[in-house]
């Protein structure tokens, strides 16, 4: 009968060490229920798919690249946060020369309701007179964070200046402003996921979903 060696344990259980911390192998499994979903912790509708967004970024990608056939880069400004994942996966799709920039607005109001008065927190990194630029919006639902942006953004003399939103909420207008390219039309509904979020969280979901409030 061979001999135990040094370090094993009754039951064919052995004592291995990891670094500087003794384990018994086999562990003992334990069941650990699982958090809940940091991602959802209100209830989310699935509204766009991964796929459905990857493809039409695949789509928009290759009508922003005849737009700026021939430049020698194009200035692709990112607002945050919530452009963010989009921004990530637009500027993969370009076969052009791209710099990226981003700017920080922020507006007065709640966690779902956008206020008329916009902020710049953070500026461009960048000087773009005379470049080309994209500017890049997750949502353009009362039009004037994107109305303002441009208002500044013409001010510096870009060569020139195109916008592209995610999500366009048509209905939700007040300033009269179109993004001249769109990824997808969307009723009057609160959204979150691919950078967008509700009070900060549900960023990080893959997909666009409608958020059901309780009283919706
Ligand atoms: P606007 O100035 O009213 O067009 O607001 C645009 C900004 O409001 C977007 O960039 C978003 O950050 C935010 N926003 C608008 N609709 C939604 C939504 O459904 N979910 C999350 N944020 C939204
Ligand atoms: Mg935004």
């Amino acid at each position: 009968m061979a001999s135990a060696a040094p370090g094993d344990l009754a039951n064919g259980r052995f004592r291995v060490t990891v670094g500087r911390v003794f384990v018994d192998w086999p562990r003992k499994i334990k069941r650990i229920p699982r958090p809940p979903d940091e991602r959802c912790p209100h209830a989310i509708e699935r509204l766009i798919s991964a796929k459905e967004i990857a493809a039409r970024i695949e789509a928009l990608a290759g009508e922003i690249e005849a737009e700026f056939a021939g430049t020698d880069k194009l200035v692709v400004v990112g607002l945050l946060r919530g452009s963010f994942v989009f921004i990530a996966d637009l500027v993969r799709e370009l076969r052009l020369n791209v710099e990226v920039d981003f700017i920080e607005t922020s507006s007065y109001g709640d966690a779902t309701h956008s206020s008329r008065e916009v902020r710049i927190l953070k500026d461009l990194h960048g000087d773009i007179a005379g470049r080309d630029v994209l500017v890049v919006e997750d949502i353009v639902d009362t039009g004037h964070t994107l109305a303002h942006v441009l208002t500044l953004l013409r001010a510096r003399k870009p060569r020139k200046l195109r916008t592209i939103a995610l999500l366009d909420k048509p209905s939700r207008r007040e300033a009269p402003i179109r993004a001249d390219w769109i990824g997808f039309e969307i009723p009057d509904v609160f959204v979150v996921g691919y950078g967008i979020d509700y009070a900060q969280r549900n960023r990080n979901l893959p997909y666009i979903g409608k958020v059901r409030f309780a009283d919706t």
